[in-house]
């Protein structure tokens, strides 16, 4: 099924189905065992994203929760601790999985609206050497961040901050990019100045599953060894590596596509005197009045049309979405308010 004959779903870029040119890709891939380091095609993806984002080393992940996990483990040691944004998904979307599972404090500071954490902020949370503390060795951030598009020089700032103070720095880039791809830089400088990056190849890029990790060699090997033990080695996995070697190849420029299609909704929305905040990237945020909220999540399910809708809802779209879908939801929703 492509586009015209799936569901309309707006609730995330991850519900994407692999294209049959992926799919012929994933059927063709030649394998080994990839804990043995046997699978050519895992090596071929892990190689070409090191050297599309600048680093030595990568490592092939199921998903960006255990990514983002293994990082967190590879880079602080039982008792230390990461700084990291309250709206993070590190902190606040993975069931706190550092501290569960990776005995990591982590030190959650306020976003800013940008989705950005204050220098300020960050400075003054970094604990000083004391017997009372824990040992401050990391700071997380995240971009894209709920759609926002990180500025390349407060990065460069907060990284250059974190280094200066003894921290390593890493970036959950499962969306990395849509913010290159927004700015019209390449990868590597989308992510310059970062230790690690965890780049997600099941949202955006539309490969059913994966994400890399890209760092220095000793830090991969570490993240390698913590991927084992969160039981993420797996075996004949070439057949998803190659997924991600085709979405790479097909599906990055393109992501300008989901963008333009968000701003198209977006305009429309306003257009229609709603309340919508205009996306940088691939995310409308509409805001619904409390009690339209089961209203219209109603009349968009009886349309046959996928949403999360709450005060909030976010409208994301993504390659299985076609301009005539958005236009199809910007009259349903127009539609309903129009009739209160
Ligand atoms: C920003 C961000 N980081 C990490 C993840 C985790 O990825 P996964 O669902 O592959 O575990 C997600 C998932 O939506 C995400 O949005």
């Amino acid at each position: 099924m492509r586009p015209s004959d799936l569901p309309i779903d707006l609730r995330s870029d991850t519900v994407t189905r692999p294209t049959p040119g992926m799919r012929a890709a994933m059927a063709a891939a030649e394998v080994g065992d990839d804990v043995y380091r046997d699978d050519p095609t895992v090596n071929r993806l892990e190689a070409a994203v090191a050297e599309r984002f600048g680093f030595e080393s990568a490592v092939f992940f199921a998903t960006g929760t255990q990514s983002n996990l293994a990082a967190l483990m590879a880079h602080c040691a039982r008792g230390d601790e990461y700084l990291v944004g309250q709206e993070a998904h590190t902190y606040k979307y993975e069931q706190g999985g550092a501290a569960v599972l990776g005995s990591i404090q982590p030190q959650p500071l306020e976003n800013e609206p940008d989705g950005s954490i204050a220098l300020e902020r960050i400075a003054a949370a970094i604990k000083p050497d004391d017997i009372h503390f824990a040992r401050t060795r990391l700071l997380a951030l995240e971009n894209t961040i709920g759609g926002r598009v990180l500025p390349l020089a407060y990065l460069r700032a907060a990284t250059q901050l974190a280094h200066a103070r003894g921290l390593k720095a890493h970036l959950d880039g499962a969306r990395i990019f849509n913010a290159a791809v927004k700015l019209g830089v390449t990868a590597a400088a989308a992510v310059k100045g970062f230790d690690s990056v965890s780049i997600c190849l099941s949202k955006g890029l539309g490969a059913p599953a994966g994400s890399v990790l890209v760092g220095s060699r000793e830090f991969t090997q570490g993240a390698r060894r913590w991927r084992k033990a969160l039981g993420g080695g797996m075996r004949q996995v070439g057949i998803l590596a190659a997924a991600g070697l085709y979405a790479l190849e097909h599906h990055v420029a393109r992501l300008a596509e989901d963008h333009a299609n968000a701003a198209f909704l977006a305009e429309r929305l306003r257009a229609a005197g709603l309340s919508v905040e205009m996306p940088h990237t691939n995310m409308v945020y509409l805001s619904v009045p409390p009690a339209q909220v089961a209203p219209l999540a109603a009349h968009l399910a009886a349309h046959g049309v996928l949403a999360s809708i709450g005060a909030r809802t976010r409208l994301v779209t993504h390659l299985d979405l076609a301009r005539g879908a958005l236009e199809r939801v910007a009259e349903l929703i127009e539609a309903h308010f129009a009739a209160r």
